[in-house]
């Protein structure tokens, strides 16, 4: 019998697709709604200060404008739990000035184009304080922080193994600070009735805003409902929340009027979080085979005065090769700057920077191939923890990419391969990212008609979840996924975590095969033998529909390691005459489990690997040290891949069933194609040019001799 269309392992298209490329979705900002007021934040021009007056007389005289909200007159709010709050530092609470960028004050007007004419009329007067924004020069006021990781571990003895290593390499890695930059600003609409607030946001994760709003708001979380249909992109910047949605809800309560703020492209530049840079300093010590002996990885990472965000980018060496002494050591800098947040592939996708491209030194300096030195070291088990890996097929993914790349004819020697007039290279890395899983619930209706409803509150950031959760249903029903429609985003819906962490796959869609198999045992109980007669059987048990709840509930920790995992090659082409570095072509492999649609899924890898050619190339947010101040707060100067900077983009998929990671035997991907891209484009950089190049992005003058 053939399997049920739109089953698991099906490519099935967007089911979202139509509505997307039609216009007919509907963005958190695209909300009709009546009476509807438009705010605009003005920002802080300084780094570190106070506010000592804010000329308002201008702007209050100006046409449309209702209200304008500043510290002096902004209700008190109350401190929000961080995360799920972006930062602790709640908006216009104080004269006090933290970061350049940070509200200053709330234009609320009848038409955004008064609202932003109003705020262009506000000047403040500072008292300007010293500040420092360089992380860099203040390394020695690195300071300990720690999260949801260990920020420290120990394995060992790394000293004595270095000590004795005939191969010694140490080295420092640098990654820049970098940022979100979804098509779709943030953006928040907030009404109030009957004591009821209602938000409609541009959000990864509809019950962090409700939980950080209603706590700033002092009023009950019952009493705020969150939607979100569909966002534009996230990639971490609506994750947590931030405090435009904050103002709105606050604002749209003193007014009593509906209001929406949307961040303009240079406000998300500062008012939603950006991943740090990073100083990561790699010690290695191996055999003259290669077999390494010691591994030691202390990473440094800027934060704001008031929160001690912490990037973990030494994480990834914890688990990646099979090394008995193993040190790792994360530190903060605090400089006046906002607080940092995740962004796509946080901690590992940084983390494998340093050591990926310290790998593809020693095996220059081991004399072996950069995959040989690989599998040399490949972890059977990780090596932190000794505990074994829930599913790992990354010895599948070294070989079905180094074939499809051809990577058997690569010329070690560095300037050695050549396509007409350009140095040629290739170069690889091996990918990691963890694996992060949440509480989830939903229900599964079976309507009249034989449909199927699916509910879950989960957020739709691009990613396919309208997609493949239907295609979960439809699998555990038997039905056609056509007959299966979602509903989500919603607080009033079943409650699951945020669309973050590659997580949604396997909680989202494990609540939901719950949901599905209990509807299923429901119907037949009421004496149905399958799909085809769903409708009957509620028919002649008078039944207009029934539904079932299914919730999910990851074990904590558990006996495995668990970790998705990629092999990653990548060509770069490199002119004699302007050595502009371009990518000619990537091959990516990937172990994440079992993969529900391999379209959708093909599809995140690949956005990933456009992230990965940004941060190897592009992806750099410099600021001015003086000012304080980000150099370019747009996509003029702060620079992501463009269509001409990304090549053909291969990606292979080494499944296997992971019983541990979900019981759909799926993993997480959404982050995992950004991971290895950059240092694999990197050690291709070398190989075509010689130059040894420790600092991302890698930029044209670093090549010129
Ligand atoms: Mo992702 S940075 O966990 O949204």
């Amino acid at each position: 019998m053939a399997p049920p269309i739109g089953a698991i392992g099906v490519g099935h298209d967007r089911l979202d697709g139509r509505e997307k490329v039609t216009g007919a979705a509907c963005y958190a900002a695209d909300t009709p709604v009546e009476r509807l007021a438009h705010g605009v934040f003005v920002a802080a021009t300084i780094p570190r200060g106070r506010i000592l007056r804010i000329d308002l007389a201008l702007a209050d005289a100006a046409p449309g404008v209702l209200r304008i909200f500043t510290h002096e007159n902004m209700p008190r709010l109350r401190p929000a739990p961080s995360p799920p709050a972006g930062q602790s530092l709640m908006p216009l609470q104080s004269d006090r000035v933290a970061y350049e960028g940070q509200p200053i004050a709330l234009v609320v007007a009848a038409t955004l184009e008064q609202a932003q004419h109003a705020a262009s009329l506000i000047a403040a007067e500072y008292e300007r304080q010293p500040s420092s924004v360089d992380f860099r020069s203040r390394l020695d006021r690195a300071a300990e922080a720690s999260s949801f990781f260990e920020s420290d571990t120990h394995l060992g003895n790394v000293d004595a193994a270095l000590a004795g290593a005939p191969l010694r390499l140490a080295q420092r890695y640098r990654t820049a600070d970098r940022h979100h930059s979804p098509l779709e600003p943030s953006a928040t609409l907030a009404r109030w009735e009957n004591g009821m607030l209602t938000l409609d946001d541009a959000t990864q994760y509809v019950w962090g805003v409700r939980l950080v709003v209603a706590e700033a708001l002092g009023i009950p979380a019952e009493r705020v409902r969150v939607r979100s249909s569909y966002a534009g992109g996230g990639f971490g910047c609506k994750g947590y929340v931030w405090p435009h949605q904050v103002l709105a809800a606050a604002a749209a309560r003193e007014l009593d009027r509906p209001l929406k703020v949307v961040l303009t492209r240079a406000q998300t530049f500062t008012s939603h979080g950006y991943q740090t840079a990073s100083e990561q300093f790699v010690e290695i010590g191996a055999q003259r085979d290669g077999r390494l002996l010691a591994l030691r990885n202390t990473s440094v990472n800027p934060t704001s005065q008031f929160d001690a965000y912490l990037e973990y980018c030494a994480i990834g060496s914890r688990t990646m090769y099979a090394v008995p002494a193993i040190e790792t050591k994360h530190r903060v800098v605090h400089v006046d700057r906002g607080t940092p947040t995740p962004m796509r592939a946080p901690h590992d996708g940084v983390a494998m920077v340093g050591l990926e491209i310290a790998m593809d030194e020693l095996a220059y300096a081991a004399g072996v191939d950069p995959l040989e030195l690989r599998l040399r070291n490949y972890a059977e088990r990780d090596p932190s923890t000794g505990k074994p890996f829930s599913s790992k097929e990354l010895r599948a993914c070294y070989r079905l990419a180094a074939e499809r790349f051809g990577w058997g004819r690569r010329d070690p020697r560095p300037g050695s391969m050549r396509a007409r007039r350009q140095r040629m290279g290739w170069g690889m890395a091996s990918a990691l990212m963890g694996t992060f899983r949440f509480p989830a619930t939903a229900r599964v209706t079976i309507e009249g008609d034989g449909r199927v409803l699916v509910e879950a509150g989960t957020q739709e950031i691009g990613t396919g979840v309208r997609t493949i959760i239907p295609q979960i249903a439809a699998d555990v029903l038997g039905v056609p996924v056509e007959r299966v429609r979602i509903a989500l985003g919603d607080t009033t819906l079943p409650e699951t975590g945020g669309t973050f962490g590659s997580s949604t796959t396997m909680s989202v869609g494990s609540a939901v095969a719950d949901a599905a198999a209990k509807a299923a045992a429901k119907l037949t109980e009421l004496g149905s033998s399958g799909p085809g007669d769903y409708a009957a059987t509620l028919a002649a048990a008078g039944l207009t529909h029934l539904s079932a709840d299914g919730a999910w509930q990851p074990e904590e920790n558990g006996d495995w390691s668990m970790h998705t995992f990629g092999a990653v090659f990548a060509e770069v082409r490199v002119d004699e005459d302007l050595p502009v570095p371009r990518v000619s072509r990537v091959v990516g492999a990937y172990s994440a489990g079992r993969i529900i649609n391999p379209k959708t899924a093909r599809s995140q890898i690949q956005g990933g690997m456009v992230w990965g050619i940004g941060q190897a190339l592009l992806e750099e947010s410099p600021m001015d040290p003086v000012l304080g101040r980000y150099l370019s707060k747009n996509l003029a100067g702060y620079l992501v891949p463009a269509s001409a900077d990304v090549p053909e983009l291969e990606v292979l998929f080494a499944e296997a069933f992971d019983p541990h990671a979900s019981p759909l035997g799926a993993k997480g991907i959404g982050e995992l194609g950004a991971v290895g891209v950059g240092p694999a484009i990197a050690n291709a950089v070398f190989h075509a040019t010689g130059i040894r190049l420790r600092d991302l992005p890698i930029r044209t003058e670093m090549l010129l001799g």
